[in-house]
């Protein structure tokens, strides 16, 4: 599943004592593991290597240069959702048309600038929004290749806030739309509207919202063929859960072997855009523990990392396990809430989290913290970004140095009238 495992009573990723990189590098810290990164990618790969779909790895999950590089380097295309990313994917080198372009709120600008660097295609989840690509490409006297994200109204049982393909979300658009679309296409000339896209959710662990999304999906596209309406793109998104504690999400391979039959009948050429999956067991957060601070009511594990560094468990109360980076079999096992130290109750990594009680100075390990971890981080409570390392073997690298006091302030001003 990853490469962070005891060797001994040490915490390692890959053959690298992680303690090691801590006293070089100072806490918190995310650390990332070149080859789980890899693998999950391949792991994807593999899976569908019969219809050689096009992978392209969602930016948001993780969109650091060096791990987006590496993707990029083994094949992947990119999902990306904004003009940001889009400078970020071609820095790293990614070809303009192994990018797909999602999100309910493009701006012109961002769709100009898309456009005029070749992107392979949008998603668009608007009528409005297709008008304005239909101009922008008029404008820039180009045909733009779009794919109309449907939203197919199923459940995928996943958290509210992650669902995305049902009616009530602001996602896509529902079938009779997209239909009057396609059929009215020639009123778009400077689009080639030729691809679907769907996106029902993330950490999805079953298949069979998938299933029933893709099945949707299909019937629409054989109804379109029905009308003499041929596309050449199926982007199923991304959504594939993983494991954070004890879930049992269906692996690339299931999951392969159950949508296979239904996309190759399609005679598209598929795209997918995994995020979580392929990056999230690849990354862990590490901090060191200030304080015990015991209560009334409760043991309070105090941290260095907080809810600016890692929001999940904050936003979504999700699920991170939590490891000692020295394993200590005579300390004794009590219920604590780990908390860092911004100052909102909501700043919590665990709560009632039955482990070994550490001490002060200790280093735990915050798991599967690759994706959404870093990505989603902000400098509230003027606190500093923290750095991120990869790990190949026994060696690593700082891919993002700390931020210094001067960042926090970098682009500010006081005027002239406040002094
Ligand atoms: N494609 C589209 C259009 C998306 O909106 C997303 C994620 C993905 C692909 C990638 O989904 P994945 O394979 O990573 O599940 N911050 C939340 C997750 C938000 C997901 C947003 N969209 C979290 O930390 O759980």
């Amino acid at each position: 599943m990853h490469d962070f495992k005891y060797i001994g009573n040490r915490f390692y990723c890959e053959s690298l004592n992680v303690e090691s990189v801590a006293r070089k590098v100072g806490t918190p810290f995310y650390l990332y593991s070149h080859k789980t990164l890899l693998d999950h990618f391949r792991k994807i790969q593999r899976a569908f290597k019969d219809i050689d779909p096009l992978i392209c790895f969602s930016m948001k999950a993780n969109s650091s240069l060096a791990l987006v590089r590496a993707l990029v380097n083994a094949g992947a295309g990119l999902d990306i959702v904004s003009g940001g990313e889009l400078f970020k994917a071609l820095k790293v080198g990614c070809p303009g048309n192994r990018i797909v372009y999602a999100s309910v709120g493009k701006t012109e600008e961002e769709i100009l600038e898309a456009i005029k660097k070749g992107i392979l295609f949008f998603n668009v989840e608007s009528l409005p929004e297709l008008d304005l690509i239909n101009e922008a490409s008029h404008r820039l006297n180009k045909v733009t290749q779009v794919a109309i994200r449907i939203n197919p109204d199923v459940e995928p049982g996943t958290h509210q806030y992650i669902t995305t393909g049902k009616l009530t979300n602001k996602f896509g658009m529902d079938f009779l739309t997209a239909r009057k679309i396609f059929e009215q296409r020639s009123r778009f000339g400077n689009l080639n509207i030729n691809g679907i896209h769907m996106h029902i959710g993330s950490q999805i662990i079953d298949g069979a919202p998938f299933l029933d999304a893709i099945r949707r999906v299909i019937r629409f596209i054989d109804n379109l063929r029905f009308l003499g309406i041929r596309l050449e793109y199926l982007n199923i998104g991304g959504g594939l859960g993983i494991i954070y504690k004890d879930e049992k999400p269906q692996t690339a391979d299931q999951f392969a072997q159950a949508v296979l039959p239904l996309l190759k009948k399609t005679g598209l050429k598929i795209i997918l855009e995994p995020g979580r999956f392929i990056v999230g067991n690849a990354g862990i957060l590490v901090t060191k523990v200030l304080y015990i601070k015991k209560s009334v009511e409760k043991t309070f594990v105090i941290v260095d990392a907080g809810m600016n560094d890692l929001i999940r468990p904050s936003l979504y109360q999700a699920y991170h396990e939590i490891l000692p980076l020295n394993k200590y079999s005579s300390r004794p096992i009590k219920a604590v809430d780990v908390v860092g130290p911004i100052c909102e109750s909501g700043d919590f990594f665990a709560k009632n989290r039955k482990m070994c009680l550490p001490n002060e100075g200790d280093l735990l390990a915050i798991m599967s913290a690759g994706a959404y971890g870093f990505s989603m981080s902000s400098n509230y409570n003027s606190r500093k970004r923290t750095c991120e390392i990869l790990a190949k073997g026994s060696k690593f690298a700082v891919i993002r140095k700390r931020q210094s006091y001067q960042d926090l302030v970098e682009g500010e001003t006081i005027p002239n009238f406040i002094k």
